[in-house]
């Protein structure tokens, strides 16, 4: 329902106008109501446990545990192998958690409509207020809101706010999902009259260097009871906070309906969104009567044309780019799912720097922040849904509420995502089994038509994994863009099967690696590990899958063999490697004790295993010369050493004896020499034909002796949330990393900052991820600082038996 008004002086005087003027002088704010959005994760009580009388305002929860969200009680538990999670889920503990927060408001704000916004709920949450149900959402990956108004209480009297989360129904994921309120939560104040929940759509079209059109849907929302005439005025802003093009428009909104107004704006000379160069802009919608402003709402966009191409690829500005992606789950290692914006962004700048531009977010609605740091930082973003729809892949996963809320869910996250210029591909499901049945194409049908409808620039896809045409999902033609999970292997027929059609490869790889550990000869590819049946078996004693690029699941590649094939062919569009980081959960192919994935590029911790540099070498224009393995071996042993390499030769000594001068030959993407250890120095360099040169050397290492600190930042923010990751290395006495080092590390951390968790990569460890200690795991550790509100200059202490201690300097600014 569209109106339109000529904007008429008379209108601002109307009489209803008057009276909300005399409605709102009371609040002291020159009848401005203007929105909030206040962070509403402080002082929180949790307890796990379960009771109905948990919901009312009466209930004492003085004894319950106080804390702040986000937060996640699953990384805080014990690893069990009972835990009804399973390995998969990560062996953590699931159950029924409650959260109350007891708060007041000002009599003023009777006068505003507030609201409170769940970015995430893991999961099954009911919300009450003051006792009373304002919903349930069973999706925990779903961003949720609900109106608090009609339940709350202003003045001195206080209003409680309980929420319930159930992940006690397990299985429910492939994955660890964590539990509980692990993402953001969010207090908003507005006018009765203001731009409604992720009420704008920004669409850009005809984007050259020279002009672009923007079109701002902006949906307004009259919660009055009164017709109500608004004038709406858009103003783009360019990253200098420049007008650079500005609209204004008079509308009625109806008292019973939101109103819908379309804006169009033509930017000149627009700066474009681009990897390199993700240029923002942001669109500054103002609702005003009369003189009174009230609502600002602000929608951040970019300016950017992309495309597929069945022959020739993705384009994104008109000029061809490969996708060089990753898949993540949503866990943050050590801190479990609770969402950190530092932390997310430290994994986005590891990827970053290895040369990856895209993300899938697998399998779920990610983390707002995730999309917005995406945004910043130039990646593309293939946003995911849904992993199941109505057939269920365990026991209690989210098929269990297809029926009733995929609709719901699916738009719910259009509405949020759709104006990120980051996200240009939409995942509709993940290897959903209705692939191979009729129900398959009506269910593909009536998810993309919801796309389409909220979001029609998006190109649809799902990951396959049937790679034929007679796939229920192909065949109901809804897809924009074919995504094949694996099956390289058919890659080459793409153009004959499924004539011109868009390729992406949506998921790739599952090789397998744990950082440090190297299973020779290298050149012989274990489809599995040895054995992978029996635990801590003897020929394999540490659950471990070797880091040389020759191990991989039976479905998947090693790491060369598919981006040898997605580089060699235009029509493959880009490919998305399972995973950009190891995850909590699914450690194919092991079971107990293994508790976290062998997928990624980097490892739980964050440290970037061997196949990093395979990628960082093919996708950056850094230099890169990587040389392993480690070089602490049994004396006249056969190693095979590997490098990872941008240069045109590189040259390998040991012990200043040249083993030869090697370039890639073929389609390699490595240079491999076949030597005999002897201790001492390995050492290789690189040159270029240009004159440039590199060089990378390792020693063998002695015993451990000492503590070495190194912080990703020095200058931490002091806002309670921002973090330095702190890696710990340890070292021989000549400061060389001592390869196999286990050495259990204690750390003493003043006050003025808390250990918000440690880790060491290593899939089989059980010691707690909340601690003052952690062992090292093949000569690493991670310790992960939090800040509080304190300014100063805290000193972080490593101690170690028998090894000379650490110190490291924080500034916290
Ligand atoms: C895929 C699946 C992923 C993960 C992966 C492990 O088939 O889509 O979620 O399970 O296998 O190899």
């Amino acid at each position: 329902m569209k109106k339109m008004l000529v904007f008429s002086e008379r209108l601002i005087y109307s009489i209803s106008m008057t009276a909300l003027i005399l409605l709102f002088h009371s609040c002291g704010s020159k009848n401005e109501i203007k929105r909030e959005k206040n962070d509403f994760n402080q002082d929180w009580k949790f307890i796990l446990n379960d009771s109905p009388s948990y919901s009312t305002t009466e209930y004492d929860d003085s004894q319950w545990r106080s804390l702040n969200l986000p937060h996640d009680w699953s990384i805080e538990g014990e690893f069990s192998k009972d835990n009804p999670s399973g390995v998969n889920g990560g062996a953590l503990p699931g159950g029924v958690g409650w959260y109350r927060k007891t708060f007041s408001l000002p009599e003023s704000d009777s006068l505003r409509k507030i609201y409170i916004t769940f970015d995430g709920v893991y999961r099954n949450s009911e919300v009450y207020l003051n006792g009373n149900l304002l919903g349930k959402r069973p999706n925990g990956y779903i961003g949720f809101q609900y109106d608090l108004s009609p339940y709350l209480q202003f003045g001195k009297v206080r209003n409680v706010l309980a929420v319930r989360a159930d992940n006690s129904d397990q299985p429910n994921s492939r994955w660890y999902s964590g539990s509980g309120i692990y993402r953001n939560v969010w207090l908003e104040k507005m006018h009765p009259v203001h731009v409604d929940l992720w009420g704008t759509s920004i669409k850009t079209d005809n984007v050259s260097e020279k002009s672009a059109g923007v079109e701002l849907s902006t949906i307004i929302k009259n919660t009055t009871g009164e017709n109500k005439d608004v004038k709406v005025e858009t103003r783009i802003l360019d990253r200098n906070g420049l007008v650079v093009a500005s609209q204004v428009n008079e509308a009625r909104v109806d008292m019973k309906n939101t109103l819908e107004l379309t804006q169009k704006f033509l930017v000149g000379t627009p700066e474009l969104w681009s990897i390199e160069g993700p240029y923002l802009y942001k669109a500054v919608t103002t609702l005003s009567l009369g003189v009174d402003k009230l609502d600002v709402y602000e929608t951040p966009f970019g300016i950017r044309s992309f495309a597929f191409d069945s022959e020739k690829g993705f384009f994104l500005n008109g000029m061809p780019v490969k996708i060089l992606g990753v898949c993540d789950h949503h866990d943050l290692g050590a801190l479990g799912a609770a969402v950190n914006t530092r932390a997310i962004e430290r994994q986005l700048e590891i990827l970053k720097d290895m040369g990856c531009n895209s993300i899938r977010t697998s399998h779920n609605p990610p983390a707002p922040e995730l999309l917005d740091l995406c945004d910043r930082m130039g990646f593309i973003v293939m946003d995911e849904t849904f992993d199941m729809w109505a057939e269920k892949k365990v026991e209690y996963d989210y098929s269990i509420y297809w029926d009733v809320w995929h609709e719901k869910d699916l738009m719910d996250h259009l509405l949020r995502d759709r104006n990120h210029p980051s996200v240009m591909i939409w995942s509709i499901g993940n290897e959903i089994l209705e692939q191979w049945d009729s129900t398959g194409t009506i269910i593909a049908r009536e998810l993309t038509a919801i796309v389409k409808k909220f979001a029609p620039e998006l190109y649809v896809t799902s990951g396959l994994n049937d790679p034929e045409p007679s796939n229920y999902l192909y065949k109901s033609g809804a897809l924009d863009l074919i995504g094949f999970n694996y099956h390289q292997e058919t890659f080459e027929q793409f153009p004959e099967k499924f004539k011109g059609e868009n390729f992406i490869a949506s998921e790739t790889n599952s090789s397998l690696h744990t950082r440090g550990m190297y299973d020779m000869p290298s050149d012989s590819i274990r489809v599995w590990p040895i054995r992978w049946d029996v635990p801590f078996y003897e020929g394999n004693p540490d659950n471990s899958c070797s880091s040389y690029d020759n191990c991989r699941a039976p479905w998947g590649s090693t790491q060369s063999d598919t981006w040898k094939l997605i580089k060699k062919h235009d029509y493959l569009s880009g490919l998305y490697i399972w995973t950009g980081f190891d995850y909590l959960g699914e450690p194919t192919p092991y079971q107990w004790p293994s508790r976290s994935s062998y997928f990624g590029l980097v490892d739980l911790a964050g440290f970037p295993k061997d196949s990093y540099y395979l990628y960082q070498s093919e996708w950056t224009d850094k230099p890169v010369l990587h040389l392993f393995p480690h070089w602490n071996w049994k004396e006249g042993q056969t190693i095979d050493v590997w490098a990872y390499s941008n240069f045109d030769e590189v040259e390998l000594f040991i012990n200043g004896k040249s083993q030869g001068s090697k370039s890639r030959q073929g389609d390699d993407l490595h240079i491999q020499w076949r030597v005999i250890f002897e201790v001492g120095s390995l050492k290789a360099t690189g040159k270029n034909k240009t004159g440039e040169t590199m060089e990378a050397i390792i020693n063998t290492a002695g015993p451990p002796a000492r503590i070495e600190l190194i912080a990703d930042r020095e200058n931490i923010n002091t806002d309670g949330t921002d973090l330095a990751f702190i890696t710990v290395n340890i070292l021989d006495k000549d400061n060389n990393p001592v390869p196999h080092a286990d050495n259990l590390v204690h750390f003493e951390v003043p006050d003025m900052v808390s250990i918000a968790g440690v880790d060491n990569g290593s899939q089989t460890s059980h010691e707690p991820f909340r601690a003052n200690y952690r062992k090292a795991f093949n000569g690493k550790c991670l310790l992960i600082i939090q800040s509080k509100n304190i300014k100063g200059n805290p000193v972080i202490t490593a101690t170690s038996e028998g090894l000379a201690p650490a110190e490291l300097k924080l500034v916290m600014k």
